[in-house]
């Protein structure tokens, strides 16, 4: 996994947030008990969890202490805490009520395998609610594999650094039907619009581009990213001082049935 940088993830709060927001939206839980945000990040979002639901006990799981460090202002005894925790081997105490796991399974490979383990977590009749980006073929992305897979830095980086990487709207649907959930699953484009120079570089430096910086030392980071800048101006031109950045993200929210 890599190394998370707080301040940096948090320069698009508002273009994180709103998938987040759409996604909890179409959770019909009405008096959840124990809800869980299962790749929790710096809890900003998920103390938005606490505020809908503020008779439920609300846990918020990750495992970068860089996040947990960040996520524990939030934590409000009794309602809402953070502990240190794997997608991959989690296990809750109980039956979970609502399970939300946002921006975070495409960190995990295989996890369409995984949504076995995570819908058993829950209660009869409990929520699971997913979101993970869906620009894995954007130019941002497929410009990043390009450089770091040229005969220049290909030998620098290595191979095994992990890639973040999801399916369709369809996949997830078709299998958390097969686990017995009514699924409601959908896609949707934001148009971001971003300010200052370079804001596309900006942008993956809190998150695609954390795996690539943790392995090259200062000098090799900022030549890097000169190049990798370079491409993105390329691809996503400025227009009067602002850069649009299509950015596809795929939603499920599935009921489990009594
Ligand atoms: C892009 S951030 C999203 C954070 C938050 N959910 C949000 O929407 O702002 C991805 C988060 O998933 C966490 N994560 C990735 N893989 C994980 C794993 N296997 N187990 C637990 N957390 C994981 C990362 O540490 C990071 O905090």
């Amino acid at each position: 996994m890599p190394t998370w940088n707080t301040r940096q993830y948090e320069r698009y709060t508002d273009e994180r947030g709103r998938p987040f927001h759409d996604l909890v939206g179409r959770i019909g839980a009405a008096e959840p008990s124990y809800v869980v945000d299962l790749g929790c990040g710096t809890g900003e979002l998920t103390a938005t969890l606490a505020e809908r639901w503020p008779e439920a006990m609300v846990h918020g799981e990750d495992s970068s202490p860089e996040m947990l460090k960040c996520a524990a202002a939030q934590a409000i005894p009794g309602r809402l805490d953070f502990t240190r925790a794997d997608i991959r081997d989690w296990v809750p105490p109980r039956g979970v009520d609502v399970l939300v796991t946002n921006a975070a399974l495409q960190w995990v490979p295989g996890h369409l395998e995984l949504l076995d383990q995570l819908i058993r977590a829950l209660r009869p009749g409990g929520w699971f609610a997913m979101q993970v980006p869906g620009n894995f073929d954007a130019p941002s992305h497929v410009l990043l594999t390009e450089l770091r897979e040229s005969p220049r830095w290909r030998e620098r980086l290595g191979d095994d650094a992990v890639r973040p990487g999801a399916h369709g709207a369809a996949e997830y649907l078709a299998a958390l039907a097969a686990l017995g959930c009514v699924v409601d699953a959908w896609e949707t484009t934001y148009l971001h619009v971003l300010a200052g120079p370079d804001p596309v570089l900006e942008w993956t430096r809190g998150t695609a581009l954390l795996p690539v910086l943790d392995r090259l030392d200062d000098a090799d980071a900022a030549e890097f990213e000169g190049e990798y800048a370079a491409a993105l101006r390329a691809a996503y031109p400025p227009r009067d001082g602002r850069t649009m950045l299509p950015f596809r993200r795929v939603f499920a929210v599935a009921e489990k049935q009594r």
